[in-house]
């Protein structure tokens, strides 16, 4: 959704949006994962690319994974973190997210940040001359599809020319989902009552970079034969009409006889928290082909490949 990954001094850079990134920076970061990930209990002395580095975490909106993940990771990487609340800082209300953003460059190397609005993401990216990583806006989630694809790869070997089948509402999460498919060249089919299909600008983009994205209705039609199942939850942060999205997306639940529609060859996967017994049953959620938890590890991984390559290094 970024635009550009903004402009950095230094080999420093910004972690926006996936949309942004080139298929082999996105790669490179799935590589470092992969190694970070294999050599978590033995790391080399210079895997600890943070250390004598603070980065401050600011979350505008409730995290258990992303702020336990990037914390834990960034102390692994020899770092250290400070968080705060929206509420606690009144962000965006005692003072200009541009001056925040200038001030928290003055104080820490690294800003991580849950916030609905995009466009205050973007501000406080442009105004600050530390890296700033998205960690979930309204509008994307590219933190948590590098994690999904890590783990895709790990189940089911190279994602380029595979297909992922997302059911149920279009958010944040669909949205990075849709940008890696066109960076790493997989076809995506999204099932959406059509109330809540994807937004035309979201369209337009998967149309301009050349994304095989797929819309229909039947949820059945979007997971046969598929390798992958995603589901998330049917009301996202900030949503406020619970009531008709439940209603609208009752038909929409993965449950064992969608599964068996997708087949055995198919994984599934779901960003968390989940509400079960809505968007998914407990069987599917507990069941053989789901990796959730998987999933839900990989974000550490998948965030400390991003944070090195937020300072120009990587893990060989
Ligand atoms: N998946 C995810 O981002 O979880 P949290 O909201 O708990 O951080
Ligand atoms: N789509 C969900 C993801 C939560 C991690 C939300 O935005 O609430």
């Amino acid at each position: 959704m970024a635009r550009t990954n903004g402009t950095l001094p230094g080999n420093r850079r910004h972690f926006l949006d996936l949309g942004v990134l080139s298929t082999g920076e996105i790669r490179k970061i799935l590589d470092g994962a992969r190694r970070i990930k294999a050599r978590r209990k033995a790391p080399l002395a210079s895997d600890k690319v943070l250390a004598g580095k603070s980065i401050a975490m600011i979350f505008e909106q409730p995290s258990m994974r992303t702020r336990m993940s990037f914390d834990i990771g960034i102390r692994e990487l020899g770092g250290e973190s400070v968080m705060v609340t929206g509420k606690e800082i009144e962000l965006g209300e005692r003072e200009s997210i541009a001056d925040t953003a200038r001030v928290l460059s003055r104080y820490v190397d690294g800003i991580m940040i849950r916030i609905l609005n995009h466009a205050q993401l973007i501000e406080l990216a442009e105004n600050a001359t530390v890296p700033v990583l998205n960690g979930l806006t309204k509008t994307s989630h590219p933190c948590q599809v590098m994690a999904d694809v890590l783990t895709f790869e790990e189940h089911r070997g190279d994602i380029a020319g595979r297909t992922v089948s997302w059911v149920g509402d279009s958010n944040n999460v669909l949205r990075s989902w849709v940008e890696a498919s066109a960076k790493l060249d997989f076809t995506i089919k999204v099932a959406t009552p059509e109330e809540l299909a994807p937004p035309a600008d979201l369209v337009n983009w998967a149309k301009t970079h050349k994304a095989d994205l797929r819309l229909m209705r039947d949820p059945h039609e979007a997971v046969e034969g598929s390798d992958c199942v995603l589901a998330d939850a049917w009301v996202s942060m900030g949503d406020k009409d619970g009531k008709r999205r439940h209603n609208l997306l009752k038909p929409y639940q993965v449950n064992e006889r969608l599964m068996k529609v997708a087949g055995p060859q198919a994984i599934f996967m779901h960003c968390l928290p989940a509400k079960r017994g809505e968007e998914v049953t407990d069987e599917v959620l507990d069941g053989p082909q789901s990796v959730v938890f998987d999933e839900a590890e990989n974000r550490l991984h998948a965030q400390k490949s991003i944070l090195a390559w937020a300072y120009g290094e990587s893990f060989a």
